[in-house]
């Protein structure tokens, strides 16, 4: 694996970008940075900030300004490998880290039908203690409703309902989506079939970023 990994995880919600991070991140060494958890942890924490952020969370709408910016580069600018899941959502804070020197090197980004992800997002289920995943159909606990892991009861995030799934998409296509292009004209951007099992969407990444790492090498080599 190349020495510098920067990697971008891109996709509209439930597009599976925190199933493969979680796989991804332990395989490579990555840093994890999972954007959304960081601000749900905030919100449970109760703080002012938190209640800020739930106003925006629980709408299914984007944090505005640059806290969210800010929060990244505190976390990553002195890293070499990390992998960013849910940052950036805009054009504007793919470019705000760029000038702050933060040089994304590889995107990936989740390609799946809009028809799939509403089905993955309205059985999914999270354990709010050890924060486990689930899926009611797909991978479901085995004792109903108990985290397999800690026994906690699991529970649906407060932004997987119908409505809000919804709102979510729409901040997507509108805000977030510009930044396939923003990537692809970097030459940066690859696309991954999101749509198969888990298991085989990993197996896809992992075989994208051996060969992207085996580029990165050969073309350092030939420098
Ligand atoms: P975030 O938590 O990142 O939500 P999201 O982008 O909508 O993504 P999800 O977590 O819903 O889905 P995912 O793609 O990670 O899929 P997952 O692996 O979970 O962000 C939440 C909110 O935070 C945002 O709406 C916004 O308000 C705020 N926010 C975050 N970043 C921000 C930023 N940069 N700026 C401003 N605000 C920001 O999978 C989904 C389900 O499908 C699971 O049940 C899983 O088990 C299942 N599944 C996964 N892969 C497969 C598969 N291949 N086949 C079948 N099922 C699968």
């Amino acid at each position: 694996m190349a020495k510098s990994l920067k990697l971008v995880l891109l996709g509209p919600p439930g597009s599976g970008k925190s199933t493969v991070a979680e796989q991804i991140s332990k395989k490579y060494s990555l840093q994890d940075v999972y954007m959304g958890q960081i601000l749900r942890d905030e919100i449970k924490k109760d703080t002012i900030v938190g209640k800020e952020i739930a106003k925006y969370l629980n709408k299914g709408e984007l944090v505005p300004g640059n806290f969210v910016s800010d929060l990244i580069y505190l976390i990553v600018h002195k890293k070499t490998k990390f992998m960013l899941d849910g940052f950036p959502r805009t054009v504007q804070q793919a470019e705000y880290i760029q000038d702050m020197k933060i040089n994304i090197n590889c995107v990936l980004m989740l390609e799946v039908p809009e028809s799939e992800v509403i089905k993955r997002l309205s059985l999914r289920r999270v354990c709010p203690n050890c924060r486990t995943q689930y899926h009611l159909k797909f991978f479901a606990p085995k004792n109903k409703n108990i985290c397999d892991k800690c026994k906690t009861k699991i529970i649906r995030r407060n932004d997987d309902n119908p409505k809000i799934i919804k709102e979510r998409f729409r901040v997507y296509h509108q805000k977030t989506a510009p930044l396939i292009k923003h990537y692809s004209d970097q030459n940066i951007l690859y696309t991954v079939d999101a749509s198969k099992n888990p298991k085989e969407v990993i197996k896809e990444v992992i075989k994208k970023l051996n060969k992207i790492s085996k580029g990165k090498n050969q073309s350092k080599s030939k420098r």
